[in-house]
């Protein structure tokens, strides 16, 4: 089993990231056998889709790196770096661009979200995204990709491009990647509208939690959290129609460990005058622990630098064989 999965270091991890993949990454290290490996890294290549100073994603890098130890991932036991240490994966999305199909990207929903109606004013990065990603999983073969459920077309993009490289080429190089989706969390929605999910680049800060909010604004921030006006009801089909209720019982639940079900039981006619408090304290024993760990790892630069790039060594070494074989195929010599 090899396992990989990327984050990309714009602004700061928030809760969907937390619950939606990067929980996962940590279960998922800390369940591996010997046989298997998991790389995760930050996908800084990805991140030049958005603007940023030169010294903002130099920090954000580091950041996101602090971020993910302080979550639980052990840079001893899985291999963590950040793309652009990494050549390979910038050198294999260039032979798969001669594979993928632009009716393909043309089809994947992301793209056109972020575009909006400016779909002339877009960078050829933003659109050609989808084959870096893909070439970030192919690279290693990697077998399982956990992630949020808002990347499961890429994932599905990834293996078309496996499938139509190995076909054209007669090669069995690439490997078919899984998408691992969580059940419960796989998309964690805003607190200001429950039809859109949780993200970095909602202007509105009240729509999310950061790894970076105390606990009073985590307290803050879930007590203005848009709620309808309808008390709890007393099992998860009542709550069909309410988005932002929900979302905020799937939370709690999925902190608490806990069936949606059985948290409606717990809070079956209540208000969420009664809910908020207890979701808010949840959430903030949750994330206090990790943010300690941030706060301090993050003071360290030349620690989070070192992990990276022994990271980044380890990862070279692991995606060369593929790279190298890609090239071969294509009759690419070198
Ligand atoms: P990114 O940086 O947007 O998000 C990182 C991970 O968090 C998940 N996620 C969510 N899950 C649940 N609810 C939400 N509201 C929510 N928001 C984000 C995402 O699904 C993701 O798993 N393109 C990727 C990064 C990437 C990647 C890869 C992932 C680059 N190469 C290769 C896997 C494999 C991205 O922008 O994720």
């Amino acid at each position: 089993m090899r396992v990989l999965s990327g984050i990309q270091p714009t602004g700061n991890l928030h809760l969907g990231n937390y619950l939606g993949a990067i929980r996962n990454w940590v279960r998922m290290q800390d369940e591996m056998d010997s046989q298997s490996q998991c790389f995760f890294f930050l996908a800084d290549m990805h991140s030049i889709t958005v603007h940023e100073g030169r010294e903002q994603r130099i920090r954000n890098v580091r950041d996101m790196a602090a971020a993910l130890v302080a979550a639980g991932i052990d840079p001893d036991r899985s291999v963590l770096f950040n793309q652009a240490r990494v050549p390979a994966h910038a050198e294999l999305c260039w032979l798969l661009n001669g594979t993928a199909r632009i009716g393909w990207l043309n089809r994947m929903t992301q793209f056109k979200d972020k575009v909006g109606k400016d779909r002339e004013g877009a960078s050829i990065g933003l659109f050609v995204y989808p084959v870096l990603q893909a070439a970030d999983i192919l690279v290693y073969n990697a077998t399982h990709v956990p992630v949020g459920e808002d990347q499961k077309q890429h994932l599905e993009l990834a293996r078309d491009i496996a499938t139509k490289f190995n076909t054209d080429f007669g090669v069995e190089l690439f490997t078919l990647p899984d998408p691992i989706i969580p059940k419960e969390s796989a998309r964690i929605m805003s607190l200001r509208d429950g039809t859109a999910k949780m993200s970095k680049s909602d202007p509105s800060d009240m729509s999310r939690i950061n790894l970076t909010d105390d606990d009073d604004a985590i307290m803050q921030k879930v007590k203005k959290a848009k709620t309808d006006p309808e008390p709890l009801p007393d099992n998860a089909e009542g709550l069909a129609g309410r988005p932002e209720a929900n979302n905020l019982l799937g939370i709690y639940a999925t902190l608490s460990g806990m069936s949606v079900d059985a948290v409606c039981a717990e809070f079956a006619g209540k208000g969420f005058g009664a809910f908020k408090p207890a979701l808010g304290e949840l959430l903030v024993e949750t994330l206090r622990p990790i943010r300690s760990r941030f706060m301090e790892l993050r003071t360290d630069d030349a620690a989070l630098d070192a992990i990276l790039e022994k990271g980044a060594a380890k990862a070279s070494a692991a995606a060369e064989p593929t790279l190298r074989a890609a090239y071969d195929a294509m009759g690419l010599m070198r």
